[in-house]
Protein backbone atom coordinates (compact mmCIF):
# COMPACT_ATOMS: atom_id res chain seq x y z
CA UNK A 1 0.00 0.00 0.00
CA UNK A 2 1.25 3.50 -0.12
CA UNK A 3 1.93 5.47 3.01
CA UNK A 4 2.61 9.03 3.60
CA UNK A 5 3.90 9.46 7.50
CA UNK A 6 4.01 13.01 8.26
CA UNK A 7 6.84 14.08 10.71
CA UNK A 8 9.70 12.25 11.29
CA UNK A 9 10.10 12.51 15.02
CA UNK A 10 10.44 9.26 17.03
CA UNK A 11 6.67 7.94 16.51
CA UNK A 12 7.14 8.99 12.69
CA UNK A 13 9.87 7.96 11.86
CA UNK A 14 9.89 4.01 13.68
CA UNK A 15 6.34 4.03 11.93
CA UNK A 16 7.46 4.53 8.28
CA UNK A 17 10.28 2.87 8.82
CA UNK A 18 8.65 0.04 10.15
CA UNK A 19 5.69 -0.01 7.68
CA UNK A 20 8.40 -0.11 4.77
CA UNK A 21 9.70 -3.38 6.32
CA UNK A 22 6.14 -5.31 6.30
CA UNK A 23 6.36 -4.21 2.30
CA UNK A 24 4.37 -0.50 1.93
CA UNK A 25 5.85 2.04 0.05
CA UNK A 26 6.32 5.03 2.45
CA UNK A 27 7.54 8.21 1.60
CA UNK A 28 8.00 10.36 4.91
CA UNK A 29 7.83 14.01 5.18
CA UNK A 30 9.18 16.65 7.44
CA UNK A 31 8.98 20.59 6.77
CA UNK A 32 12.94 20.41 8.78
CA UNK A 33 14.99 20.42 5.57
CA UNK A 34 18.19 19.66 6.95
CA UNK A 35 16.96 16.78 8.63
CA UNK A 36 14.89 15.66 5.09
CA UNK A 37 18.33 15.31 3.95
CA UNK A 38 20.35 13.55 6.79
CA UNK A 39 17.54 10.90 6.10
CA UNK A 40 17.85 11.07 2.50
CA UNK A 41 21.70 10.32 3.05
CA UNK A 42 20.28 7.42 5.52
CA UNK A 43 21.36 8.45 8.51
CA UNK A 44 18.69 8.41 11.51
CA UNK A 45 18.32 11.63 13.47
CA UNK A 46 17.36 10.15 16.57
CA UNK A 47 18.90 6.85 18.22
CA UNK A 48 16.81 3.75 18.45
CA UNK A 49 18.52 -0.17 18.45
CA UNK A 50 18.25 -1.39 15.20
CA UNK A 51 16.45 1.75 13.42
CA UNK A 52 19.23 2.95 11.39
CA UNK A 53 20.24 -0.30 9.79
CA UNK A 54 16.04 -0.75 8.91
CA UNK A 55 15.94 2.42 7.61
CA UNK A 56 18.96 1.91 5.07
CA UNK A 57 17.78 -1.19 4.19
CA UNK A 58 14.62 -0.09 3.15
CA UNK A 59 15.59 2.69 1.34
CA UNK A 60 18.28 0.31 -0.48
CA UNK A 61 15.26 -1.58 -1.60
CA UNK A 62 13.24 1.28 -2.91
CA UNK A 63 10.34 1.37 -0.60
CA UNK A 64 11.55 3.75 2.09
CA UNK A 65 11.77 7.54 0.98
CA UNK A 66 11.91 11.34 2.22
CA UNK A 67 10.82 14.62 1.76
CA UNK A 68 9.86 17.86 2.42
CA UNK A 69 7.14 18.51 0.27
CA UNK A 70 4.20 18.09 1.98
CA UNK A 71 2.21 18.14 -1.73
CA UNK A 72 4.39 15.23 -2.93
CA UNK A 73 3.53 13.24 0.23
CA UNK A 74 -0.45 13.83 -0.19
CA UNK A 75 -0.17 13.16 -3.95
CA UNK A 76 1.26 9.59 -3.00
CA UNK A 77 0.01 8.31 -0.07
CA UNK A 78 -3.36 6.51 0.12
CA UNK A 79 -2.72 6.39 3.56
CA UNK A 80 -1.72 9.17 5.73
CA UNK A 81 -0.26 9.29 8.97
CA UNK A 82 -0.15 12.46 11.10
CA UNK A 83 3.03 11.91 13.84
CA UNK A 84 3.56 15.72 14.48
CA UNK A 85 4.67 16.45 18.09
CA UNK A 86 2.25 17.62 20.78
CA UNK A 87 3.97 18.57 23.31
CA UNK A 88 2.75 19.99 26.96
CA UNK A 89 1.30 23.45 27.17
CA UNK A 90 2.81 25.17 30.44
CA UNK A 91 -1.28 25.06 31.62
CA UNK A 92 -0.93 20.88 31.29
CA UNK A 93 -3.16 20.99 27.78
CA UNK A 94 -1.32 19.87 24.80
CA UNK A 95 -0.40 22.14 21.95
CA UNK A 96 -1.99 20.95 19.07
CA UNK A 97 -0.90 23.40 16.39
CA UNK A 98 1.50 21.42 14.73
CA UNK A 99 -1.21 19.27 14.33
CA UNK A 100 -3.92 21.97 12.98
CA UNK A 101 -0.75 22.83 10.53
CA UNK A 102 -0.81 19.38 9.18
CA UNK A 103 -4.30 18.65 8.68
CA UNK A 104 -4.83 22.51 6.99
CA UNK A 105 -1.62 21.38 5.12
CA UNK A 106 -3.28 17.96 3.80
CA UNK A 107 -6.96 19.58 3.10
CA UNK A 108 -4.83 22.14 0.90
CA UNK A 109 -3.04 19.15 -0.98
CA UNK A 110 -6.26 16.76 -1.17
CA UNK A 111 -6.49 16.20 -5.47
CA UNK A 112 -10.22 14.17 -5.27
CA UNK A 113 -8.58 10.50 -4.60
CA UNK A 114 -9.94 8.69 -1.36
CA UNK A 115 -7.21 9.28 1.46
CA UNK A 116 -7.30 7.69 5.16
CA UNK A 117 -6.07 10.37 7.26
CA UNK A 118 -5.09 8.82 10.40
CA UNK A 119 -3.65 10.70 14.08
CA UNK A 120 -0.84 8.80 15.23
CA UNK A 121 0.09 12.04 17.12
CA UNK A 122 -1.65 11.66 20.44
CA UNK A 123 -4.08 14.24 20.33
CA UNK A 124 -6.54 15.50 23.19
CA UNK A 125 -9.41 13.76 23.26
CA UNK A 126 -12.30 14.84 20.95
CA UNK A 127 -9.35 15.49 18.61
CA UNK A 128 -10.51 13.45 15.40
CA UNK A 129 -13.52 15.41 14.50
CA UNK A 130 -11.68 18.60 14.45
CA UNK A 131 -9.07 17.16 12.79
CA UNK A 132 -11.58 16.58 10.08
CA UNK A 133 -13.19 20.00 10.14
CA UNK A 134 -9.62 21.54 9.46
CA UNK A 135 -8.70 19.26 6.47
CA UNK A 136 -12.21 20.40 5.21
CA UNK A 137 -10.98 24.17 5.98
CA UNK A 138 -7.89 23.63 4.36
CA UNK A 139 -9.57 21.77 1.32
CA UNK A 140 -11.45 24.75 1.16
CA UNK A 141 -8.76 27.23 0.15
CA UNK A 142 -7.00 24.51 -1.81
CA UNK A 143 -7.47 22.34 -5.16
CA UNK A 144 -10.49 20.26 -4.39
CA UNK A 145 -13.85 20.88 -4.05
CA UNK A 146 -14.87 17.26 -3.02
CA UNK A 147 -12.32 16.17 -0.90
CA UNK A 148 -12.76 12.37 -0.01
CA UNK A 149 -11.35 11.09 3.30
CA UNK A 150 -11.80 9.67 6.48
CA UNK A 151 -10.04 10.27 9.37
CA UNK A 152 -8.97 7.29 11.58
CA UNK A 153 -7.51 7.36 15.84
CA UNK A 154 -4.80 4.44 15.40
CA UNK A 155 -2.78 5.53 18.68
CA UNK A 156 0.68 3.62 19.25
CA UNK A 157 2.04 1.83 22.44
CA UNK A 158 5.87 2.52 21.47
CA UNK A 159 8.36 2.19 24.45
CA UNK A 160 11.56 3.99 23.44
CA UNK A 161 14.60 1.54 22.89
CA UNK A 162 12.49 -1.06 22.00
CA UNK A 163 10.54 0.40 19.81
CA UNK A 164 10.97 -2.11 16.95
CA UNK A 165 10.15 -5.14 19.09
CA UNK A 166 6.64 -3.47 20.11
CA UNK A 167 5.69 -2.72 16.43
CA UNK A 168 5.86 -6.30 15.25
CA UNK A 169 4.88 -7.86 18.35
CA UNK A 170 1.94 -5.76 19.77
CA UNK A 171 -0.39 -6.47 22.35
CA UNK A 172 -3.12 -5.24 20.50
CA UNK A 173 -3.40 -2.60 17.41
CA UNK A 174 -6.53 -0.12 18.04
CA UNK A 175 -8.28 1.44 14.80
CA UNK A 176 -10.86 4.20 16.03
CA UNK A 177 -13.17 5.16 13.13
CA UNK A 178 -17.16 5.06 12.16
CA UNK A 179 -15.82 4.15 8.12
CA UNK A 180 -15.85 1.16 7.29
CA UNK A 181 -14.04 1.87 4.20
CA UNK A 182 -10.85 3.25 6.40
CA UNK A 183 -11.12 0.48 8.97
CA UNK A 184 -10.83 -1.99 6.27
CA UNK A 185 -7.62 -0.25 4.58
CA UNK A 186 -6.10 -0.17 7.81
CA UNK A 187 -6.77 -3.64 9.05
CA UNK A 188 -4.94 -4.48 5.28
CA UNK A 189 -2.32 -2.18 6.32
CA UNK A 190 -1.58 -4.09 9.53
CA UNK A 191 -2.25 -7.66 7.97
CA UNK A 192 1.28 -8.79 8.10
CA UNK A 193 1.76 -7.75 11.86
CA UNK A 194 -1.54 -8.86 13.08
CA UNK A 195 -0.87 -12.16 11.32
CA UNK A 196 2.65 -12.39 13.37
CA UNK A 197 4.72 -12.30 10.15
CA UNK A 198 7.83 -10.53 11.60
CA UNK A 199 7.12 -11.33 15.18
CA UNK A 200 9.42 -13.05 17.14
CA UNK A 201 7.06 -15.65 17.73
CA UNK A 202 5.34 -16.09 14.98
CA UNK A 203 3.08 -19.22 16.23
CA UNK A 204 1.18 -16.98 18.52
CA UNK A 205 -2.17 -16.54 17.79
CA UNK A 206 -2.99 -13.32 15.76
CA UNK A 207 -2.53 -10.09 17.52
CA UNK A 208 -6.30 -8.38 18.97
CA UNK A 209 -7.31 -5.60 16.70
CA UNK A 210 -9.70 -3.34 18.49
CA UNK A 211 -11.83 -1.39 16.65
CA UNK A 212 -13.82 1.42 18.17
CA UNK A 213 -15.25 4.92 17.68
CA UNK A 214 -12.92 7.69 17.45
CA UNK A 215 -13.18 9.32 20.85
CA UNK A 216 -12.68 5.71 22.17
CA UNK A 217 -9.76 5.19 20.34
CA UNK A 218 -8.06 8.50 21.73
CA UNK A 219 -8.97 8.25 25.07
CA UNK A 220 -7.26 4.61 25.05
CA UNK A 221 -3.61 5.49 24.52
CA UNK A 222 -4.37 8.46 27.53
CA UNK A 223 -5.40 6.30 29.67
CA UNK A 224 -2.89 3.40 29.06
CA UNK A 225 -0.27 5.65 30.14
CA UNK A 226 -1.85 7.19 32.90
CA UNK A 227 -2.56 3.55 34.36
CA UNK A 228 1.03 2.31 33.60
CA UNK A 229 2.07 6.05 35.08
CA UNK A 230 -0.24 5.27 38.62
CA UNK A 231 0.91 1.27 39.23
CA UNK A 232 5.08 2.49 38.97
CA UNK A 233 3.99 6.09 41.62
CA UNK A 234 1.79 3.36 43.64
CA UNK A 235 4.70 0.39 43.93
CA UNK A 236 7.02 3.77 44.69
CA UNK A 237 4.54 5.10 47.47
CA UNK A 238 4.49 0.91 48.47
CA UNK A 239 8.20 1.57 48.71
CA UNK A 240 8.22 4.69 50.61
CA UNK A 241 6.21 2.72 53.24
CA UNK A 242 8.60 -0.31 53.09
CA UNK A 243 11.44 1.75 53.74
CA UNK A 244 9.82 2.69 56.76
CA UNK A 245 8.49 -0.41 58.22
CA UNK A 246 11.72 -2.66 57.21
CA UNK A 247 10.14 -4.80 53.82
CA UNK A 248 11.82 -5.07 50.62
CA UNK A 249 9.96 -3.03 48.01
CA UNK A 250 11.35 -5.85 45.77
CA UNK A 251 9.84 -8.76 47.01
CA UNK A 252 6.54 -7.02 47.66
CA UNK A 253 6.25 -6.52 44.15
CA UNK A 254 6.88 -9.83 43.58
CA UNK A 255 4.48 -11.32 45.63
CA UNK A 256 1.63 -9.12 44.47
CA UNK A 257 2.46 -9.13 40.77
CA UNK A 258 2.44 -13.00 40.70
CA UNK A 259 -1.68 -12.24 41.37
CA UNK A 260 -2.47 -12.51 37.68
CA UNK A 261 -5.39 -9.47 38.60
CA UNK A 262 -2.44 -7.29 39.05
CA UNK A 263 0.35 -8.92 37.02
CA UNK A 264 3.85 -8.31 37.25
CA UNK A 265 5.47 -5.63 34.88
CA UNK A 266 5.56 -2.25 35.73
CA UNK A 267 6.25 -2.73 39.45
CA UNK A 268 9.98 -1.47 39.49
CA UNK A 269 10.41 0.63 42.09
CA UNK A 270 12.47 3.75 41.84
CA UNK A 271 13.09 7.42 41.33
CA UNK A 272 10.65 7.66 39.01
CA UNK A 273 9.22 8.22 35.62
CA UNK A 274 9.93 10.22 32.73
CA UNK A 275 10.14 10.54 29.34
CA UNK A 276 8.20 12.15 26.07
CA UNK A 277 4.89 9.79 27.33
CA UNK A 278 3.72 10.05 30.37
CA UNK A 279 4.06 13.42 32.18
CA UNK A 280 2.50 14.37 29.14
CA UNK A 281 0.04 12.42 28.81
CA UNK A 282 -1.08 11.97 32.27
CA UNK A 283 -0.81 15.70 32.59
CA UNK A 284 -3.21 16.25 29.53
CA UNK A 285 -5.65 14.02 30.65
CA UNK A 286 -6.12 15.69 34.14
CA UNK A 287 -6.28 18.75 31.87
CA UNK A 288 -9.10 17.33 29.82
CA UNK A 289 -11.20 15.81 32.37
CA UNK A 290 -10.95 19.58 34.50
CA UNK A 291 -12.47 20.84 31.39
CA UNK A 292 -15.12 18.53 31.43
CA UNK A 293 -15.79 19.19 34.99
CA UNK A 294 -14.48 16.45 36.52
CA UNK A 295 -11.55 16.48 39.41
CA UNK A 296 -9.23 14.07 38.37
CA UNK A 297 -7.83 13.06 42.02
CA UNK A 298 -6.00 10.00 41.84
CA UNK A 299 -4.16 11.24 38.48
CA UNK A 300 -3.44 14.19 40.05
CA UNK A 301 -1.84 12.40 43.22
CA UNK A 302 0.15 9.71 40.39
CA UNK A 303 1.73 13.07 39.22
CA UNK A 304 2.80 14.41 42.78
CA UNK A 305 3.86 11.14 43.77
CA UNK A 306 6.25 11.40 40.72
CA UNK A 307 7.11 14.50 41.45
CA UNK A 308 8.10 13.72 45.45
CA UNK A 309 9.60 10.55 44.22
CA UNK A 310 12.19 12.15 41.44
CA UNK A 311 13.99 13.48 44.90
CA UNK A 312 13.97 10.84 46.71
CA UNK A 313 18.08 10.27 46.36
CA UNK A 314 18.34 13.56 48.25
CA UNK A 315 17.24 11.85 51.29
CA UNK A 316 18.73 9.08 51.03
CA UNK A 317 22.39 11.08 50.04
CA UNK A 318 21.57 13.19 52.98
CA UNK A 319 21.28 10.77 55.58
CA UNK A 320 24.49 9.39 54.84
CA UNK A 321 26.41 12.59 53.86
CA UNK A 322 24.29 14.86 56.14
CA UNK A 323 25.54 17.90 54.67
CA UNK A 324 24.97 18.05 50.52
CA UNK A 325 26.81 21.52 50.32
CA UNK A 326 30.47 21.07 48.70
CA UNK A 327 30.14 17.37 48.39
CA UNK A 328 30.81 15.86 45.28
CA UNK A 329 28.21 13.40 43.68
CA UNK A 330 28.16 11.33 40.65
CA UNK A 331 25.10 10.15 38.61
CA UNK A 332 25.60 6.73 36.49
CA UNK A 333 22.79 7.70 33.57
CA UNK A 334 21.18 10.39 32.67
CA UNK A 335 18.95 9.67 29.97
CA UNK A 336 15.21 8.80 31.28
CA UNK A 337 15.38 5.27 30.66
CA UNK A 338 18.04 3.07 28.91
CA UNK A 339 18.97 2.36 25.16
CA UNK A 340 17.98 6.03 24.47
CA UNK A 341 19.31 8.68 24.28
CA UNK A 342 16.23 10.86 24.94
CA UNK A 343 16.23 13.49 28.23
CA UNK A 344 13.01 14.62 27.82
CA UNK A 345 11.48 14.82 31.24
CA UNK A 346 14.02 12.69 32.71
CA UNK A 347 14.43 12.43 36.85
CA UNK A 348 17.89 13.05 36.48
CA UNK A 349 17.23 16.61 35.27
CA UNK A 350 15.20 17.45 39.08
CA UNK A 351 17.85 15.37 40.94
CA UNK A 352 20.37 17.69 38.83
CA UNK A 353 18.35 21.30 40.10
CA UNK A 354 18.01 19.93 43.29
CA UNK A 355 21.49 18.94 44.05
CA UNK A 356 22.82 22.11 42.57
CA UNK A 357 20.41 24.02 44.83
CA UNK A 358 21.57 22.42 47.59
CA UNK A 359 25.71 23.90 46.82
CA UNK A 360 26.57 19.83 45.65
CA UNK A 361 29.01 19.79 42.79
CA UNK A 362 27.48 16.85 40.11
CA UNK A 363 29.54 14.91 38.04
CA UNK A 364 27.61 12.38 35.35
CA UNK A 365 28.49 9.55 33.02
CA UNK A 366 25.69 8.12 31.22
CA UNK A 367 26.62 6.17 27.41
CA UNK A 368 24.65 8.06 25.05
CA UNK A 369 25.22 11.85 26.73
CA UNK A 370 28.51 13.68 25.11
CA UNK A 371 30.33 17.01 26.96
CA UNK A 372 29.92 18.24 23.78
CA UNK A 373 25.69 17.96 24.03
CA UNK A 374 25.56 21.82 24.44
CA UNK A 375 22.87 21.32 26.68
CA UNK A 376 21.79 24.22 29.04
CA UNK A 377 19.91 22.37 31.36
CA UNK A 378 23.51 20.30 31.88
CA UNK A 379 25.98 23.27 31.79
CA UNK A 380 26.14 22.95 35.16
CA UNK A 381 27.76 19.61 35.97
CA UNK A 382 30.66 17.83 34.51
CA UNK A 383 29.74 15.03 32.23
CA UNK A 384 32.79 12.60 32.32
CA UNK A 385 33.85 9.83 29.72
CA UNK A 386 33.46 6.53 31.67
CA UNK A 387 32.63 5.47 35.00
CA UNK A 388 35.80 5.85 36.59
CA UNK A 389 36.65 8.97 35.30
CA UNK A 390 33.36 10.00 37.24
CA UNK A 391 34.00 8.24 40.72
CA UNK A 392 36.86 9.83 40.85
CA UNK A 393 36.81 12.06 43.79
CA UNK A 394 33.02 11.59 44.23
CA UNK A 395 31.64 11.31 47.78
CA UNK A 396 28.49 9.21 46.23
CA UNK A 397 26.90 7.89 43.42
CA UNK A 398 23.46 7.69 41.93
CA UNK A 399 22.20 4.92 39.56
CA UNK A 400 20.09 7.28 37.81
CA UNK A 401 19.50 5.02 34.46
CA UNK A 402 19.67 1.22 34.35
CA UNK A 403 22.00 0.80 31.29
CA UNK A 404 23.26 -2.25 31.23
CA UNK A 405 26.84 -1.72 31.26
CA UNK A 406 26.24 -0.31 34.89
CA UNK A 407 25.86 -3.92 36.00
CA UNK A 408 29.44 -5.09 34.84
CA UNK A 409 31.35 -2.34 35.91
CA UNK A 410 34.52 -3.24 38.17
CA UNK A 411 32.85 -1.31 41.28
CA UNK A 412 35.96 -2.81 43.51
CA UNK A 413 38.05 -0.03 41.63
CA UNK A 414 35.30 2.52 41.72
CA UNK A 415 35.16 2.18 44.90
CA UNK A 416 39.40 2.76 45.76
CA UNK A 417 38.30 6.08 43.75
CA UNK A 418 36.63 7.35 46.24
CA UNK A 419 36.57 8.43 49.66
CA UNK A 420 33.36 7.30 51.79
CA UNK A 421 32.08 4.73 49.06
CA UNK A 422 28.12 5.19 49.13
CA UNK A 423 25.79 4.50 46.10
CA UNK A 424 22.23 4.89 45.59
CA UNK A 425 20.75 2.42 43.53
CA UNK A 426 17.89 4.51 41.71
CA UNK A 427 16.40 1.69 39.98
CA UNK A 428 17.18 -1.07 42.45
CA UNK A 429 19.64 -2.43 39.52
CA UNK A 430 22.84 -3.96 41.09
CA UNK A 431 23.18 -6.65 43.08
CA UNK A 432 23.34 -5.42 46.81
CA UNK A 433 25.54 -7.97 47.92
CA UNK A 434 28.36 -7.75 44.89
CA UNK A 435 28.16 -3.74 45.85
CA UNK A 436 28.44 -4.81 49.05
CA UNK A 437 31.76 -7.07 48.57
CA UNK A 438 33.18 -4.63 46.44
CA UNK A 439 33.26 -2.19 49.30
CA UNK A 440 30.11 0.12 48.79
CA UNK A 441 27.61 1.36 51.25
CA UNK A 442 24.63 0.20 48.93
CA UNK A 443 21.52 1.67 49.73
CA UNK A 444 18.61 0.85 47.56
CA UNK A 445 14.95 2.14 47.40
CA UNK A 446 12.22 1.04 49.50
CA UNK A 447 15.24 -1.84 50.88
CA UNK A 448 16.00 -2.65 54.07
CA UNK A 449 19.67 -2.42 54.56
CA UNK A 450 21.53 -5.45 53.53
CA UNK A 451 22.68 -6.50 57.02
CA UNK A 452 19.13 -6.62 58.15
CA UNK A 453 17.19 -9.26 55.85
CA UNK A 454 19.04 -11.51 53.56
CA UNK A 455 17.05 -11.40 50.61
CA UNK A 456 17.78 -7.77 50.01
CA UNK A 457 20.83 -8.45 49.04
CA UNK A 458 19.58 -11.06 46.43
CA UNK A 459 19.16 -9.75 42.52
CA UNK A 460 16.16 -9.38 40.83
CA UNK A 461 17.15 -12.60 38.81
CA UNK A 462 17.56 -14.11 42.56
CA UNK A 463 14.26 -12.92 43.81
CA UNK A 464 12.64 -15.06 41.18
CA UNK A 465 14.56 -18.31 42.74
CA UNK A 466 12.73 -17.34 46.19
CA UNK A 467 9.28 -18.75 44.00
CA UNK A 468 8.87 -22.70 45.06
CA UNK A 469 7.62 -24.87 42.63
CA UNK A 470 7.76 -21.53 39.64
CA UNK A 471 6.97 -22.96 36.44
CA UNK A 472 9.68 -23.44 34.35
C1 LIG B 1 5.76 4.69 27.37
C2 LIG B 1 4.74 3.54 27.20
O1 LIG B 1 5.28 2.36 27.80
C3 LIG B 1 4.43 3.33 25.74
O2 LIG B 1 3.43 2.32 25.60
C4 LIG B 1 3.92 4.66 25.16
O3 LIG B 1 3.57 4.55 23.82
C5 LIG B 1 4.96 5.74 25.35
O4 LIG B 1 5.26 5.86 26.75
P1 LIG B 1 8.40 4.99 27.16
O5 LIG B 1 8.16 6.39 27.61
O6 LIG B 1 9.30 4.74 26.01
O7 LIG B 1 6.99 4.28 26.79
O8 LIG B 1 9.03 4.21 28.39
P2 LIG B 1 8.59 3.12 29.47
O9 LIG B 1 9.42 1.91 29.27
O10 LIG B 1 7.14 2.92 29.50
O11 LIG B 1 9.08 3.85 30.81
C6 LIG B 1 8.57 5.12 31.19
C7 LIG B 1 9.18 5.57 32.49
O12 LIG B 1 8.73 4.75 33.56
C8 LIG B 1 10.71 5.49 32.51
O13 LIG B 1 11.21 6.65 33.14
C9 LIG B 1 10.99 4.26 33.34
O14 LIG B 1 12.22 4.33 34.02
C10 LIG B 1 9.83 4.28 34.32
N1 LIG B 1 9.49 2.96 34.87
C11 LIG B 1 9.00 2.00 34.05
C12 LIG B 1 9.62 2.72 36.23
O15 LIG B 1 10.05 3.59 37.00
N2 LIG B 1 9.23 1.50 36.73
C13 LIG B 1 8.72 0.52 35.94
O16 LIG B 1 8.39 -0.57 36.48
C14 LIG B 1 8.62 0.76 34.56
Amino acid sequence: MQVCVIGTGYVGLVTGVCLAQIGHQVICVDNDVEKVKLMQSGQSPIFEPGLSQMMTANMEAGRLEFTADLQVGVDRGEILFIAVGTPALPSGASDTRYVEAVARGIGQHLNGGYKVIVNKSTVPIGSGDWVRRIVLDGAAEGRSETPSFDVVSNPEFLREGSAIYDTFNPDRIVIGSSSERAIDLMQQLYAPIVTRQFAQYPDLPPVPVLVTDLTSAETIKYAANAFLATKISFINEVGNICDRVGADVTLVAKGIGLDTRIGNKFLQAGIGWGGSCFPKDVSALVHTATDYGYNAQLLKATIETNRQQRLIAIDKLQQVLKILKGKTVGLLGLTFKPDTDDLRDAPALDLIDRLTHLGAKVKAYDPLISSDCNRPDLAKITLTANAQELASGCDALVLVTEWQEFQELDYALLASLMERPTIVDGRNYLDARSLANAGFDYIGIGRPPLDRFTPSAFSPAQIDDLILNAAA
